[in-house]
């Protein structure tokens, strides 16, 4: 994120001795991306952010694709199991060199700390209520919003509510920033006057009061081929103080102002992030095209450089038929693709929709894991001619 934030007690200038009321030291940590060109920010910390006291197992873990072929898919991403946490319970689902897309359904808050070490993530709540909290602070999230989490953030989720209220998080791990898309930033990272959100519309963490704690915490730190136990023994919030411009953030998919046209708009105008390697848009509920002859429902099309993956978050999608709240589908590259028998000219008249959905277009192709093809409907592939 490009604009600066300060929050609680800094001192004067930056890399000067910042004491407590005892005289004791606080310790400055940097966070910077791109070696020390990127942005970054400075963390004020009770004790040294290093004291490492217990270096646990390595558990190796790498994504493995599943035979699958060649077609359009429908994984019913809703008939997952319930299982774990915000980290334990994830389930891959979709991946390549640049992402990994996973659908989470826990059936328990975070005990231990989570630290993604070479990944960005991106969080959209399907379902539930809970808090994020992190070293900067805590972030309130609801069912809609999207929270953005840069590697390096050691985080915990919690939820407001067990059982019924439980979560269903969709998590994009991106190795590479995930960001605003460069198009709506003016030469000073501000979002301009046409991009559909602006920094107005963005949360970020409100930082607690610190935690001055002895003991054992440890954080479970994901790496690309594998996890790290390491055990601290300092609890990790406790920061102070901190500014500048990497944080972990939050936008509301309801706070994204669609832009619609005359005749049917390029799902470029529903971009809301991009990253090296691919696209996350929000389709949302917005008036339909106006010209008098206008086709609302999208016309065929390949995309030849990418495939694209789709959740459907709620309301009534208009190109499809037999998807549910929580449906994934997949069009691979180069494989035309478009509104299902009967929607392109049932379209026509209609005046809006309520659809709401997340789209991921990646620009290299996507493997399906085991854990997809085991939820996947099979007969979507060939749903354009058996259905009409
Ligand atoms: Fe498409």
């Amino acid at each position: 994120m490009s604009f600066y934030q300060r929050q609680g007690e800094l001192p004067r200038k930056r890399h000067i001795a910042f004491r407590r009321g005892d005289g004791r030291l606080h310790c400055e940590e940097l966070i910077s991306r791109d070696g020390f060109s990127g942005t970054y920010s400075n963390l004020y910390h009770l004790a040294m952010p290093t004291r490492v006291r217990e270096a646990g197992a390595f558990r190796s873990w790498r994504a493995e694709a599943a035979e699958g072929g060649h077609g359009a898919r429908h994984i019913r991403s809703f008939a997952l199991p319930r299982a774990g946490d915000f980290v334990s319970g994830r389930r891959l689902l979709f991946f390549n060199e640049d992402v990994l897309i996973h659908k989470v359904h826990p059936v328990v808050g975070q005990e231990e700390f989570y630290r993604n070490g070479h990944f960005d993530e991106l969080v959209y709540v399907q379902a539930g209520k809970g808090r994020l909290e992190t070293q900067y602070g805590s972030l309130e999230f609801l069912p809609g919003d999207y929270l953005v989490i840069p590697r390096g953030v050691i985080c915990r989720l919690a939820f407001a509510e067990e059982g019924a209220g439980m979560p269903s998080l969709l998590v994009v791990e991106s190795a590479s920033a995930i960001q605003t898309p460069r198009r709506y930033r003016n030469a000073f990272g501000q979002l301009q006057e046409h991009s559909p959100y602006c920094e107005r519309d963005i949360r970020v963490p409100r930082l607690q009061s610190p935690r001055e704690e002895q003991g054992e915490f440890p954080v479970r730190v994901r790496l690309r081929h594998g996890w790290q136990e390491l055990v601290y023994d300092r609890h990790p919030f406790d920061v102070v103080g901190w500014d500048g411009t990497h944080y972990p953030w939050a936008f509301s998919i309801h706070d994204f102002e669609p832009i619609v046209g005359r005749v049917h708009q390029p799902p470029t105008v529903h971009q809301t992030f991009e990253a090296a390697g691919f696209v996350v848009c929000s389709f949302v509920s917005r008036p339909f095209d106006f010209h008098p002859e206008a086709i609302p429902a999208p016309y065929p099309h390949s995309n030849v450089d990418s495939d694209e993956v789709l959740f459907y978050s709620s309301g009534e999608f208009m190109s499809r038929k037999g998807i549910h709240e929580e449906s994934l589908t997949y069009h691979p590259m180069g494989l035309a693709h478009g509104p299902q028998p009967g929607r392109y000219d049932g379209s026509i008249g209609q005046k809006e929709t309520t659809e709401l959905a997340v789209m991921i277009d990646t620009f290299r192709p996507l493997a399906i894991s085991a854990e997809g093809l085991a939820v996947e409907d099979r007969e979507y592939a060939l749903s354009w001619v058996r259905d009409g």
